[in-house]
């Protein structure tokens, strides 16, 4: 009979539910009003016009059973007038996204009457002046506070530790020349995302208390005055796949389980101070981008880089790194970008780079480097910048450059090349830079330059091209160029600059 009377129940409940969500699938009467005159207040946004008792509500979540407004999402619309009071008069609502509009002013207050509301975008607007200190009255089950790109200054509030069940703290792209508390969002033990870079914050130290934070997976501190060491508490947040403290003034070495994070996709350290080595150990499997360019990193590149199966950038540049170049670099399949430049490395590049990967960027300039170019670079077909100039390389330049018409910048010089430079170069398409001087490259110049060339020329000998119509600066001296110069120098209408210094050439200039 119990059983009986509930599978009653369950078919009306069935039922009922049915015909509720079959005659309310739009936004309830009263909720419908307050949408027109918020619509009204913003002086009718066209992306809005489809609004209407028919159906299209366009940016309006809400229940398709009770026809409460839940959540509004509305970027990008060019909303300039203030956010209206009575937007919190949809008592359900729980997201707000205002972002990318023009909203300015300081902080909207007015939001404090949304009570549940659990998401707030106001990212990219124009808003200035002071977070108020008791931003603590917004709604108290705030997951997701996204302040990001706009123009606030002073301090971040103390009163953000209010907030508990925050997951994201969107802080980045202001103008923060305050102080922000650090422990206070140490105790947001729900966070996932924090962001204060890019602030102009007082100089200070990474927070201990962030070492709290065991549920982060997103933390960006690039450039707001960092100054220290980074704190060993932080070796706790395993969860991580960004971290990025770049561009601050960072001290210190590199903690090893920096690079033993497991999640970890992202390591961002460049310019800061930090010195010591890399590593040695590596074993953040996981790493996608490695860039701890600009510090004073000594010692060499760790074998481990090799076992970074996922790693498409590599960035080293200006460190005082010494010995030669893992060869297993050359294998990793994902490696598109690796730039190396200013360092002290020497020995050859890996033997088969450019192989068992789409490489497009190889900059290696200004180390010891030596031996011959890989004849792999640009196996796959996508190089499009090589930059290995000041170096001790040898040999002739691989011919199979020549069939790589992706390449756009070409700085060889200070090396010791030979032979001739693949001729098929010249006609390249998408090249704009070609700058091989200071070699012993041989041949000849090709009769027409048709890009856009900007560099100086080897030690050619043959004659000088006769048709260059988008040649604009033309720099030869002190080589060894015979023949004449070409009849028609018509053709040649745009060369701003022409040095030819030094050379061999006969005949008359015409
Ligand atoms: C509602 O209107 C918007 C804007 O005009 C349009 O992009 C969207 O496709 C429409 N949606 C429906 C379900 O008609
Ligand atoms: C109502 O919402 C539920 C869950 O969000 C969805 O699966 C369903 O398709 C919606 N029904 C209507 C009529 O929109
Ligand atoms: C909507 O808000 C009212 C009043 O605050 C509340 O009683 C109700 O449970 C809410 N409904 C939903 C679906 O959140
Ligand atoms: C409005 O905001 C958009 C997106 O943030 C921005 O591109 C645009 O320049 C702003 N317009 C004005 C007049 O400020
Ligand atoms: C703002 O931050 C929230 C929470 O992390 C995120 O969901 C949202 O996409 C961000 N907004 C923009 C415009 O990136
Ligand atoms: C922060 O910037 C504002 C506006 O530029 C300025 O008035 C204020 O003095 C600055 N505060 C600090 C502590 O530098
Ligand atoms: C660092 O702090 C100084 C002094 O407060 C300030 O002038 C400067 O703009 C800040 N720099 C950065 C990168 O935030
Ligand atoms: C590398 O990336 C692939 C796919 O993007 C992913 O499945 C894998 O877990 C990543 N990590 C390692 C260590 O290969
Ligand atoms: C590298 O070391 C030299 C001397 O050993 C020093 O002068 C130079 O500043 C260092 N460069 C970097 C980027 O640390
Ligand atoms: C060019 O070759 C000559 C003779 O072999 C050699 O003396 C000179 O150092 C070479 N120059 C360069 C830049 O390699
Ligand atoms: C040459 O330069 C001009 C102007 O600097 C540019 O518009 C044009 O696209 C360039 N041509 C090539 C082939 O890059
Ligand atoms: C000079 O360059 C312009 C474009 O940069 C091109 O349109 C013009 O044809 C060139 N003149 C000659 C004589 O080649």
């Amino acid at each position: 009979m119990v059983v009986y009377k509930i599978l009653i129940l369950f078919l009306l409940l069935l039922l009922f539910s049915n015909s509720i969500s079959q005659s309310t699938a739009q936004p309830n009467a009263d909720d419908q009003k307050l949408l027109l005159t918020i619509k009204k207040d913003w002086d009718n946004p066209a992306a809005l016009s489809p609004w209407s008792s028919t159906g299209n509500w366009t940016g309006v979540i809400y229940d398709n059973i009770t026809g409460q407004v839940t959540g509004l999402s509305f970027p990008s619309l060019h909303i300039a007038k203030p956010i209206p009071a009575f937007i919190c008069s949809l008592k359900n609502l729980t997201s707000i996204d205002l972002s990318y509009n023009n909203l300015t002013g300081g902080f909207p207050t007015v939001l404090y009457a949304c009570s549940a509301l659990q998401f707030l975008d106001l990212s990219n607007n124009q808003f200035t002046g002071f977070l108020p200190f008791d931003i603590y009255m917004l709604s108290l089950v705030m997951q997701h506070l996204n302040l990001s790109s706009n123009a606030f200054i002073g301090d971040v509030p103390f009163a953000f530790g209010y907030f508990s069940k925050l997951k994201s703290l969107v802080l980045d792209t202001n103008s923060f020349n305050g102080s922000y508390p650090g422990a206070a969002i140490g105790g947001l033990v729900e966070l996932e995302t924090l962001t204060l870079a890019s602030n102009p914050f007082k100089p200070g130290p990474v927070p201990k208390q962030f070492g709290k934070l065991t549920k982060l997976k997103m933390l960006w501190l690039s450039w707001m005055n960092l100054t220290g060491t980074i704190p060993n508490d932080l070796l706790s947040l395993t969860e991580l796949t960004l971290l990025d403290l770049s561009l601050n003034n960072m001290e210190g070495t590199i903690p090893e389980w920096t690079f033993k994070l497991q999640k970890l996709e992202k390591l961002y350290l460049y310019s800061n101070m930090f010195i010591g080595e890399i590593g040695p150990d590596i074993t953040a499997l996981n790493l996608q981008e490695l860039d701890l360019s600009m510090n004073k990193l000594t010692g060499s590149i760790p074998e481990y880089i090799a076992s970074l199966k996922n790693l498409t950038l590599l960035y080293l540049y200006y460190n005082n790194l010494t010995g030669e170049i893992p060869t297993g670099v050359g294998k990793l399949p994902k490696l598109i970008d690796i730039r190396l430049y200013n360092n002290k490395l020497s020995g050859p590049l890996p033997p088969e780079l450019g192989k068992y990967s789409e490489l497009g960027t190889l900059e290696v300039s200004n180390n010891n480097l030596s031996g011959e170019l890989p004849d792999t670079l640009c196996f796959n077909k996508q190089l499009y910048d090589i930059v290995v100039f000041n170096n001790s390389f040898s040999g002739v330049f691989p011919a199979s450059l020549g069939e790589c018409d992706t390449i756009n910048n070409v700085m060889a010089y200070n090396n010791h090349f030979m032979g001739d430079f693949p001729e098929k170069i010249w006609s390249f398409e998408m090249l704009t830079n070609v700058m091989i001087n200071d070699n012993n490259f041989t041949g000849t110049l090709p009769s027409e330059i048709s890009f856009n060339f900007t560099g100086t020329l080897p030690r050619f000998s043959g004659a000088i091209p006769s048709s260059a119509i988008a040649l604009k600066n033309f720099e030869a001296e002190n080589n060894q160029f015979s023949g004449s110069l070409p009849d028609d120098m018509s053709k040649l209408a745009n060369l701003t600059e022409l040095n030819l210094a030094g050379n061999q050439l006969s005949g008359s200039i015409p």
